[in-house]
């Protein structure tokens, strides 16, 4: 298994371009299925999920391939879902990734049926779908659970007005690629305004989906009868860019992150700038510079245009190192603390009650071996890693290819000591 070494205490300079955002490009996979013909989706980062996603479409028989970067672009994923002949997602690669599930919707929309192990908990919270269910239920679909699975079926899919009891995001998208090759009009209400969602809308429509509203809580989908192949370019991930400036501030360096959209990372683009970081939007990209001590901020997670949970744990590995008491609130997931353990190992004080960290800063971290959990408390724990001092090893960085393309490659490409080696 792969682990990182990290040598802590170096300030990060310099310029990193950001990947094609993950979670974007999943939902953008999966509305691939729903073209009569080859879609062509330009910048999918190279992940470990979008390879578990490339296989899950496979399975199905739809063909899938990348195309080489021309001219110094970026790299483009071919998909052509017309060839598909199983519309199954199995349990092997379910329990791998739960983002599995956004092939429901279109299978439903374009096939008319799917079976799709049902996911089960993660290790940041239970994460049910029955939102999903109940919204495709609302356009007709007749769906029940037998050994694991769900088994859904419809002639085609009839518009309906579904409201959400909660925002979420993959159940947003789900009804949004239901919805597009539908009879009639459907009504989403009190969707996830995620970029992410605005970004799949934009590809839709792209495919000739007639969508009004996405980036509101609001979405009218006016169902069409066909939607045809389209080339389409994934937004900029804005975790990662995140990720990346907190590199730069809590190592007081100096980091721009080309091609991250400052409009998308406004929530913590702002308690950066709170915590004393100097944050400017240039020309192509956004850029953090931090010299003086870092001020201790409260946080608490919310839906967009909140504070993005996916940056909960990497804002708290930097507060663990403010100059007074910071309150941090999870309000999205019940089990995402898991980071706060291994940060204490490294000398961190977090007092966790609940849904809320209560960070009191030490003047310094030291380096420790960590265990990564899950996706973003790796990247929290390389964070610290980087801040700190002495020699810090991140075991588990599995978790954290799921995510992150070349992480070590581009934070060392910012001055820091950090390689990956085989344990
Ligand atoms: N929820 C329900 N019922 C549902 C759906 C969601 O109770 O039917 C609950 C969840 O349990 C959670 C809350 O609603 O408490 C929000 O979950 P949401 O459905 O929005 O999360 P998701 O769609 O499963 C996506 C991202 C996550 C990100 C969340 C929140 C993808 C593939 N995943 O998950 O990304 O944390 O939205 O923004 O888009 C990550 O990249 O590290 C990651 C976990």
């Amino acid at each position: 298994m792969d682990i990182f070494q990290i040598q802590g205490g170096t300030p990060l300079n310099g310029a990193v371009r950001v990947s094609g955002a993950k979670n974007a490009a999943l939902p953008i996979m999966a509305a691939a299925l729903l073209a009569d013909g080859p879609v062509e989706i330009v910048g999918v980062p190279r992940l470990r999920d979008i390879n578990t996603f490339c296989t899950l479409l496979s399975r199905m028989g739809a063909t899938v391939g990348w195309l080489p970067a021309v001219d110094g672009g970026r790299e483009t994923l071919r998909i052509d879902g017309t060839t598909l002949t199983r519309p199954e997602a199995t349990y092997d690669l379910v329990k791998t990734m739960r983002a599995s599930v956004l092939v429901l919707g279109p299978l439903l929309a374009r096939h008319g049926s799917a079976r799709i192990s049902m996911p089960g908990g993660c290790a940041i919270g239970a994460r049910p779908i029955d939102q999903h269910l109940k919204g495709l239920e609302a356009l007709g679909a007749i769906s029940a659970l037998a050994e694991g699975y769900i088994e859904a079926a419809v002639g085609r899919l009839k518009g309906a007005t579904i409201r959400f009891d909660l925002c979420t995001v993959t159940g947003t998208e789900n009804l949004l690629m239901a919805a597009v090759l539908a009879e009639g009009t459907t009504h989403l209400k009190n969707c996830a305004r995620e970029p992410e969602v605005v970004d799949l809308a934009r590809m839709l429509r792209a495919m000739g989906a007639d969508i009004e509203g996405e980036g509101t809580d609001d979405i009218v989908v006016r169902g069409v009868d066909s939607l045809h192949g389209c080339r389409y370019e994934v937004m900029a991930d804005r975790i990662e860019a995140g990720t990346l400036l907190l590199a730069g501030a809590i190592t007081g360096g100096d980091v721009l992150a080309e091609g991250a959209d400052a409009r998308v990372l406004d929530a913590l683009l702002e308690k950066m700038s709170e915590s004393g970081a100097d944050v400017s939007v240039v020309p192509g990209g956004v850029r953090v510079r931090r010299s003086g001590s870092i001020r201790s901020v409260n946080v608490k997670t919310a839906p967009h245009p909140g504070f993005p949970t996916d940056m909960q744990a990497q804002f708290m590995a930097y507060m663990c190192l403010g100059d007074g008491f910071s309150l941090v609130n999870e309000t999205i997931f019940e089990n995402r603390f898991m980071h706060v353990a291994e940060l204490r190992r490294m000398g961190a004080k977090i007092e966790v009650s609940g849904s809320t960290a209560a960070v009191t800063g030490v003047p310094k971290l030291s380096g420790a071996p960590l265990m990564a959990t899950d996706l973003r408390a790796s990247a929290s724990l390389v964070l610290a890693g980087l801040a700190a001092a002495g020699r810090t090893e991140v075991l588990r960085i599995y978790h954290l290819d799921r995510g992150y393309e070349k992480l070590e490659d581009k934070l060392s490409a910012l001055g820091a000591r950090i390689s990956r080696v085989q344990e």
